[in-house]
């Protein structure tokens, strides 16, 4: 059993529905697998744990089901067993990473849970140290939304982009290639823009064809992304990090691995480092370093 608590909000259940990728009926109830499709399930479900970490529960399966359904018919691969021999065997070119891909939640969006953003830009970074380029990490960046809030808010704060580009650097990270070549492209449907104030988006966005906003470039230099499995060894850091998020990832995993993330991160992070989850994953129970300030925010002794 997972000591994250998760407390999902009703925003992210209805939009993580309207995210889910489209999938046809599995039998004429839509309820049950195929026979034949349960071994490779599992199969597959057992490969996605051991790679990523990813935890497909019992009651989760049938979602894993409906969207590894929906991966075969896109890439016109003719049952569940076929894929799951291409994954094991990694026999069809670049199956793992559409897999990878297919077993990982990618909501997200701007201004994400603004109590924590607001002790980042509060208390967070006066208490940085002057004079170093402060490093930070979005650790399960998805598509960028998280990093350029971050810039966003970097920007306001240390009174415009030049001055936050050369104070500090953000790196965000996802075990989703497709993710970050949206987070690289930097442009967002209008629907993903609901969390910017009106100001910021002007500020900060331009509009390109119907409904679509390109990130400012010159924010866009203050994040680079790469693709990064939090589960793979060793993570490729020469250097500390000031501030680490890790938000919204965590209860996808069971409980060893969330310790594992949790303990890399406090490894990876500068003594007095900061370590942001999401309020609604507590990690207190999980015995870690971390000490906690507040709901959602630790920090490393130092
Ligand atoms: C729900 S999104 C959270 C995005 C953002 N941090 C936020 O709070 O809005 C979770 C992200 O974690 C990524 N993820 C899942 N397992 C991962 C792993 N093993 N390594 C790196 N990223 C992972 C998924 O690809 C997904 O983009």
């Amino acid at each position: 059993m997972s000591k994250v608590a998760h407390f999902p909000d009703q925003k992210r259940i209805n939009t993580e529905r309207e995210w889910m990728p489209p999938s046809r009926p599995i039998d004429q109830a839509n309820q049950k697998f195929k026979a034949e499709d349960q071994h490779a399930l599992k199969q597959i479900q057992q490969w996605i744990h051991i790679h990523s970490g990813i935890h497909y529960t019992e009651r989760k399966q049938q979602l894993l089901y409906k969207r590894l359904q929906s991966l075969c018919l896109q890439k016109g691969i003719v049952s569940l067993q076929a894929l799951a021999e291409g994954v094991l065997n990694n026999s069809i070119p670049g199956i793992r990473k559409d897999v990878a891909h297919t077993a990982s939640t990618n909501h997200t969006y701007f201004f994400r849970e603004p109590t924590v953003l607001d002790f980042f830009r509060k208390e967070i970074i006066p208490a940085l140290p002057r004079g170093e380029r402060w490093r930070i990490w979005s650790a399960a960046a998805s598509s960028g939304e998280e990093s350029y809030t971050l810039a966003m808010i970097l920007a306001e704060t240390l009174g415009g982009v030049d001055q936050a580009r050369s104070q500090a650097a953000i790196l965000g990270t996802d075990l989703s290639e497709n993710v970050i070549q949206q987070a690289e492209h930097g442009v967002y449907h209008q629907r993903r823009m609901e969390g910017i104030d009106a100001q910021l988006q002007r500020r900060y966005f331009t509009q390109v064809g119907l409904g679509n906003w390109r990130i400012d470039p010159e924010i866009k230099k203050m994040a680079i992304f790469r693709r990064l499995n939090l589960k793979s060894r060793p993570w490729p850091f020469s250097r500390h990090f000031d501030v680490v998020l890790c938000r919204n990832v965590l209860y996808y995993f069971d409980e060893p691995h969330q310790r594992d993330v949790l303990n890399s991160i406090y490894q990876v992070t500068r003594p007095g480092g900061w370590l942001l989850t999401s309020v609604t994953e507590s990690i207190r129970e999980l015995d870690t370093a971390w000490q906690m300030v507040d709901i959602g925010i630790y920090r490393k002794e130092g």
